[in-house]
């Protein structure tokens, strides 16, 4: 899978060189390309932002640049529009807190992408018209990490690129471990424990140690269910 950022801060992805998600592109099953925004800009003091239309707070980002790495990653327009199938483009991602929310459902959708585009706004946002004309090179959808607003879309794209990748075949090494997690089943993940059996006066229970396999998954459903219950009753909902 092929996944581009665009960022004005491209330290942010730095650690995706590290984990599972930097093994991954060192063994070429994530190609991970981060752009500077400011190499797109032509003035003296490389600038991607100005004040908005219309009056308010905040400045906004510009669309030039925008413009111009949206054609370095996607192609730049062709002379016949009619040749212009957006379709077989990227599928572009902007986080904003204005989009539709981001669950282990959307991860499940975009790990199935050949492509992926990260444009990571900051300010007050994007120029609107930069969302139209990425819609002429690829899909676009603006996505929500979740109803609280970030600085800028860098961490969002962060998290959203480490759900999605590990769910990209051979990025983790056993996929059975992928199956029984929180948010797969509707349900929030049961209680793991490892050795040793007892742990400063805190022992595991009883029904792990018994080696019987029908009793443990019926253990563990019910702690399922209590867990959501008493954490995330909007899933039972
Ligand atoms: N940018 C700022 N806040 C955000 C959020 N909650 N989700 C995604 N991108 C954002």
């Amino acid at each position: 899978m092929r996944i581009d950022v665009v960022t004005i801060f491209p330290a942010f992805f730095d650690v995706l060189e590290v984990s599972l998600v930097g093994k991954a592109r060192g063994a070429g099953i994530l190609d991970i390309r981060v752009h500077d925004l400011r190499d797109a800009t032509h003035d003296r003091h490389r600038t991607v932002d100005d004040t908005p239309y219309g009056g308010g707070a905040g400045m906004v980002m510009k669309p030039e640049p925008w413009g111009e790495v949206i054609d370095e990653i996607a192609g730049a327009p062709s002379a016949d529009p009619d040749a212009a199938d957006p379709t077989t483009g990227p599928l572009f991602v902007f986080p904003s807190p204005a989009g539709e929310r981001f669950t282990q459902a959307t991860a499940r959708e975009l790990a199935a992408e050949p492509h992926l585009v990260f444009g990571c706004g900051r300010y007050e946002g994007i120029d609107e018209r930069v969302f139209s004309y990425a819609a002429t090179r690829g899909r676009v959808r603006l996505i929500s990490l979740g109803d609280y607003v970030l600085n800028g879309g860098e961490v969002a794209a962060m998290a959203m690129i480490e759900a999605i990748g590990r769910l990209v075949p051979g990025v983790i090494g056993n996929p059975e471990s992928l199956v029984e997690e929180s948010h797969e089943d509707g349900l929030l993940e049961y209680p793991s424990y490892t050795k040793p059996a007892s742990w400063r006066g805190y022992d595991v229970p009883e029904v792990l140690l018994s080696g019987h396999h029908g009793r443990v998954a019926q253990w563990r459903h019910e702690q399922q269910l209590e867990r959501t219950r008493e954490r995330r009753p909007d899933l039972l909902a």
